[in-house]
């Protein structure tokens, strides 16, 4: 099946079978490694992206619901350098392993798009259903507190 959608701001086009997920097309169709497969049943928040403005797990969707769709990949945020967010994570000592960093990092730049100021609650609710064997929660928790205050100042 041919799929035609916006992938981190330029057209692509893709032949995929019917059956790929989102995952697989992003990681071996198009080689964006950076999204990871940690559970592949929708459990642990790696294979997080933002589609349409909103973070889905790209291991739960399959690959020919992106056509038309605009989606963007952990590559698209360190483009131009790290983000706010890649910067306070690495200030708070957030990364470890690495693994779940990518999902955490899609759900919070999903998070910051939509409001700049959000309440704990707000933040914990974006944490949701992300797992991290590293780190605990505190430090990730942390960083997103700080990227608040600076875009809040
Ligand atoms: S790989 Fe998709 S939620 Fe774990
Ligand atoms: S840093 Fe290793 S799983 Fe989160």
């Amino acid at each position: 099946m041919k799929i035609k959608f916006k992938l981190n701001g330029e057209l692509k086009t893709a032949e995929i079978v019917s059956y790929m997920t989102l995952l697989e097309v992003l990681r071996d169709t198009f080689g964006l490694t950076g999204t990871k497969c940690g559970c592949g049943n929708g459990e642990c928040g790696a294979c997080t992206v933002i589609m349409n403005g909103h973070p889905v797990r790209s291991c739960l969707i399959l690959g020919v619901e992106a056509d038309g769709s605009e989606i963007f990949t952990i590559e698209s945020v360190s483009a131009n350098g790290l983000s706010d967010l890649q910067k306070a994570f690495l200030e708070e000592g957030a990364v470890q392993c690495g693994f779940c960093t990518p999902g955490f990092i899609m759900a919070g730049e999903a998070l910051f798009k939509r409001t700049q100021n959000p309440t704990d609650e707000e933040i914990k609710i974006a944490l949701g259903g992300h797992l991290c064997r590293c780190t605990g929660y505190d430090a990730i928790f942390k960083a997103f507190k700080k990227v608040k205050v600076k875009k809040t100042l």
